[in-house]
């Protein structure tokens, strides 16, 4: 973390988990147990048809909205989808673009990812872009060319005014889920490179003031330390942030003083 120049933010994925009634519910035991907001920004991404509900019951929580995907188009005869509007609409103040279960699983590549983010940026939210490579990629030394080029295909065409809305994930696909992390040296060499990729395309000062997420297995027993990492600016965490305790003691390791 680098607070001086940059926001610490601490992001929730639910994935496709939690009913309506579910949310309510963990929003209960959040009331009981959420610190006072002091470093770092909270967020937790729910699945779209509990936005409205989430955005109710974490009024009062200092828990943002997110959304774990969007559309690109405005409107139309898309069966099945969700425009920006929409979300913003429902008070969503953050969207997921360009995860890696969405690039595996429903063909998302850098092209869509880069017309999400200017459809989230242009209703005025904040995308928060996923990168990562796959186990093979790592083993045979791309890590580093791989995720610039995703940086780069998602950046493209958004001004430095813009960026400085946007958060970038870093999520090692073989960590996603798996209970393997990323040790806190290699997780923060990668954000570092990301760092770099944007310093290329934007210069130093929007590079420095840009957070970056890391994501897959972070927990509590392994915030702390990852979040230590230089340009590690908070986590987007996915199993820990549907159990209230987990979630709290990683909020917790980055509110540290
Ligand atoms: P896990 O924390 O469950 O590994 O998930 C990480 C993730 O994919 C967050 O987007």
């Amino acid at each position: 973390m680098n607070r001086r120049y940059r926001k610490t933010v601490i992001a929730g994925n639910w994935k496709m988990n939690m009913t309506a009634s579910e949310t309510k519910k963990f929003a209960e035991e959040m009331k009981k147990i959420m610190p006072r907001a002091k470093w770092c920004d909270t967020l937790i991404c729910v699945p779209s048809c509990n936005i409205a509900t989430a955005a109710k019951a974490f009024k009062d929580l200092r828990i943002a909205v997110g959304a774990e995907n969007v559309y690109y188009e405005e409107k139309g005869a898309y069966t099945g989808e969700v425009s920006a509007n929409m979300l913003k609409d429902l008070a969503v103040k953050y969207v997921i673009c360009g995860h890696s279960e969405r690039r595996q699983y429903f063909g998302e590549t850098d092209q869509i990812v880069n017309k999400k983010v200017h459809a989230v940026l242009d209703a005025g939210m904040n995308p928060i872009i996923c990168v990562g490579e796959t186990l093979d990629q790592r083993e045979t030394g791309i890590t580093g060319d791989w995720i610039a080029l995703q940086v780069k295909g998602a950046l493209y065409g958004v001004s430095a005014d813009k960026l400085r809305r946007c958060i970038i994930a870093y999520e090692p696909i073989w960590a996603i889920g798996t209970g393997k992390t990323a040790t806190a040296e290699q997780a923060g060499e990668v954000c570092g490179n990301i760092r770099a990729t944007i310093r290329s395309l934007y210069g130093a000062r929007v590079a420095r003031s840009v957070t970056i997420q890391y994501g897959g297995s972070m927990n509590p027993k392994n915030a702390a330390e990852l979040l230590a990492q230089p340009d590690i600016d908070g986590g987007l965490i996915g199993g820990a942030a549907l159990k209230p305790e987990q979630f709290v003691d990683i909020i917790n390791a980055a509110n540290q003083d």
